[in-house]
């Protein structure tokens, strides 16, 4: 019934801004670029062989082409990349209007349009210019359609299932939101939240789909992934608890199981969270963590609360890692059963890095192999891996 969740760090890559992970399913490669560190990387599990090139500006995605290569987005231009010669040509460029701005997030819809979005200057990770930024799509013939304005930061895009919907990040509105997609026109409409995140959680951040249609959001300065049905937003339970050294780990305001606990019980003690959530729930299953992480806040065990509930954990966990700065994910691996999550060391502290040496490193998650159900073999990412562009 409790399923442990394995993660390990597959490639010790020290990224500045780890992002953008793509499994290349013609080399069987993992795609993923290093913003800041401004390099593209492919990594190949098979032989653990690693390759990259280096960029003359920030690179935020990159994406294999139908007609061979990549495109990437660097600065404010999607660039043509071909990886034996290094040659980088630039294809398209976008708010010519907004210099200070740059791209971010990128992916390729079920048509193999790109779409991609931009971002205002950041003073340091996360603070950036407000509402400077935008949603675009670029079609094969290189005609740019803009679809939002004023977006803060432009994040994780998915489609769902039936190709009718597209799922999209603006991480400081904290939300996963949805919208309505016509995937003959490329057209957007009908914008709504599919949850929210509480003040404190840390910043939605890149996602992909599975083949159950559930969202998978990694969470910046959040240490996870969560696992959201999009129907109802509501995430998986996540938790963790070691009986020598407890950790809390905190949802969202929302309750994550609705109804009544699992397991109701007496208060296994009194605890005091320092953090801001209007509910907090105490996880203490075993002797044994549930999923291994960084507590996201800290928990002093003097008192405070009157009740504490037990959950039991059962399903698909949201996947905890080692790392804060969890940046984005995507299936992979020979049939996408495989989970790739990239993280940032840019912005931790001395004291913050010492505790997270893998930060900036890209991690597999296979617990997979516990609940294949969810991943099965048929994953819509197949069809968003290339531009047709
Ligand atoms: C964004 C980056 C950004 C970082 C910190 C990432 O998810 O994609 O562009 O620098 O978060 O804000
Ligand atoms: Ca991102």
């Amino acid at each position: 019934m409790m399923s442990s969740v394995k993660v390990e760090c597959v490639i010790k890559a020290g990224a500045l801004i780890g992002e953008g992970p793509l499994w290349d399913e013609s080399q069987q490669t993992l795609m993923f670029v290093d913003i800041a560190g401004q390099k593209i990387h492919r990594w190949r599990p098979t032989t653990n062989q690693s390759e990259s090139v280096e960029t003359e500006d920030f690179v935020s995605f990159v994406v294999p082409r139908v007609s061979g290569g990549y495109l990437a987005g660097m600065g404010r231009s999607i660039v043509a990349v071909e990886w034996s010669t290094q040659m980088m040509t630039s294809l398209v460029e976008l708010d010519e209007d907004k210099p200070n701005n740059r791209l971010n997030d990128g992916k390729v819809d079920p048509r193999g349009r790109l779409l991609a979005g931009t971002m205002g200057r950041e003073k340091r990770p996360a603070e950036v210019q407000r509402q400077q930024g935008s949603l675009f799509s670029v079609t094969s013939d290189l005609s740019v359609t803009k679809h939002l304005t004023q977006v803060d930061i432009s994040n994780g895009m998915d489609w769902s299932l039936d190709q009718k919907t597209f799922f999209y990040i603006d991480s400081l509105s904290l939300t996963v939101d949805a919208f309505d997609y016509d995937s003959d026109s490329g057209r957007l409409g009908n914008r709504r939240v599919v949850c929210h995140l509480a003040e404190g959680e840390g910043l939605p951040d890149g996602m992909t789909v599975d083949a159950d249609g559930r969202l998978w959001v990694a969470i910046y300065n959040g240490g996870r992934v969560l696992n959201i049905d999009p129907e109802t937003g509501q995430s998986e339970p996540q938790c963790t608890c070691v009986f020598s050294q407890v950790y809390l780990w905190v949802l969202s305001g929302v309750p994550v199981v609705s109804g009544v606990p699992v397991v109701s019980g007496v208060p296994v003690g009194s605890l005091r969270y320092t953090c801001g959530f209007s509910q907090v729930y105490l996880w203490v299953l075993s002797g044994v963590p549930v999923v291994s992480g960084v507590p996201v806040g800290s928990l002093r065990c003097t008192c405070g609360f009157s009740q504490v509930y037990l959950w039991v954990l059962s399903g698909v966990p949201t996947v905890s890692l080692p790392v804060t700065k969890t940046t984005s994910c995507c299936f992979g691996g020979p049939d996408f059963s495989d989970l790739y999550v990239t993280s940032a060391s840019l912005g931790l502290d001395q004291s913050e890095r010492r505790k997270q040496p893998l930060a900036g490193g890209v991690f597999r998650d296979l617990g997979s192999k516990v609940v294949p159900q969810s991943r099965s073999l048929d994953k819509p990412q197949l069809y968003d891996v290339v531009s047709n562009l």
